[in-house]
């Protein structure tokens, strides 16, 4: 198997490293437009294999013959967040790149299924669904695995446990708007509720939506890899596996939880066609009304898109 990944910056690198450590493909290929940067990282990272031990061939490329075939590939193409900016800001450049970077992503690998890691994360799926033309379970966005390790690791610090115990889901759009669901998290099968006060909940919540910009603001130079790139890791894993696991993806919504045409992160069931199933989790009218926020704002965003 083959995955292409698009943009070698900070997610894009990270990702490919961690597939090929992990040897989920035969072959990993990393495009950027900078002349020689993924020729040269791709290589760094095949010059490690001998030492960590893995098979994986990396090749970096600026052109697309290389990922001819993919099976996968990830998107991180594009601009990244800097202090004081929204990933809202990042709109207008990231629709040009994304619609150049997708044409060219089909024209060589018909059949692949698309990861979109590029911010704003759910406005970009839209886009590489739109100029793809693919089926929806084929194009995907990563967001709501970060968010809920965000939220896991935060729980973890709060309660002094195991992050391997703490189940979470985060819905919603890739934002300020995301909706964390304490009610759905457990601490090894034990509602969260039942182990932190309504106000350490709260705020873990809080610094969850912000978690994104916490790292903006220590970074003051990018945004956030390392968990961002263990999250797309976790959904290619899924994939070339097949192993129907249910993660919180942006999915191509046509009715689920009341929403219509817009990715939104909700539990699906991803496997070798990609997204297998959408799953609808009961919501109270509290949550509802977040979700429903969440899609408004991701909704106000679509409307500035000029494809
Ligand atoms: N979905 C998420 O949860 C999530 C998490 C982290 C980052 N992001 C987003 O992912 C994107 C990448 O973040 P990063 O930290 O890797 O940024 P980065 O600046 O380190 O890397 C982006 C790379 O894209 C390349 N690029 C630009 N135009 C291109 C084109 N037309 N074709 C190929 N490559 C091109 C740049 O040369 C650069 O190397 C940003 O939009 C960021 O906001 C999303």
């Amino acid at each position: 198997m083959k995955v292409s990944v698009i943009g070698a910056g900070h997610v894009g690198e990270m990702t490919a490293m961690r597939i090929a450590n992990k040897e989920l493909v035969d072959e990993v290929v990393l495009v950027d437009i900078i002349e020689g940067m993924p020729q040269g990282k791709s290589l760094d990272m095949w010059e490690s294999a001998p030492v960590e031990g893995f098979d994986t061939k990396l090749t970096g490329s600026n052109g697309y013959e290389e990922t001819a075939g993919s099976d996968v590939t990830i998107i991180t193409a594009g601009l990244a967040r800097k202090p004081g900016m929204s990933r809202d800001d990042l709109l207008a450049k990231n629709t040009e790149i994304i619609t150049d970077v997708v044409r060219k992503v089909t024209d060589h690998s018909p059949e692949t299924i698309i990861i979109m890691v590029t911010n704003p994360l759910d406005v970009m799926a839209y886009v590489a669904l739109e100029v793809s033309g693919f089926e929806s379970h084929r194009v995907m966005g990563m967001a709501g695995i970060l968010d809920t390790a965000r939220f896991r690791s935060f729980v973890a610090l709060e309660l002094d446990v195991s992050v391997r115990d703490i189940q979470a889901m985060v819905l919603g759009g890739h934002g300020d708007t995301m909706v964390p669901l304490p009610r759905y998290a457990t601490v090894a099968g034990i509602p969260l509720p039942d182990l932190l006060p309504q106000d350490t909940i709260d705020a873990i919540v809080k610094r969850t939506r912000g978690g994104g910009g916490e790292i903006v603001s220590l970074l003051k130079e990018g945004s956030a890899y390392y968990a961002p790139s263990a999250a797309v890791t976790e959904m290619v894993e899924a994939i070339t596996r097949d192993s129907k696991r249910i993660l919180p993806c942006a999915a191509w919504l046509t009715g689920e939880y009341g929403l219509n045409d817009l990715f939104m992160g909700v539990p699906v069931k991803l496997g070798s066609r990609g997204i297998e199933e959408i799953l609808e989790v009961e919501l109270n009218d509290q949550e509802q009304s977040a979700l429903q926020t969440s899609a408004d704002h991701v909704k106000s965003n679509l409307e500035k898109v000029d494809l």
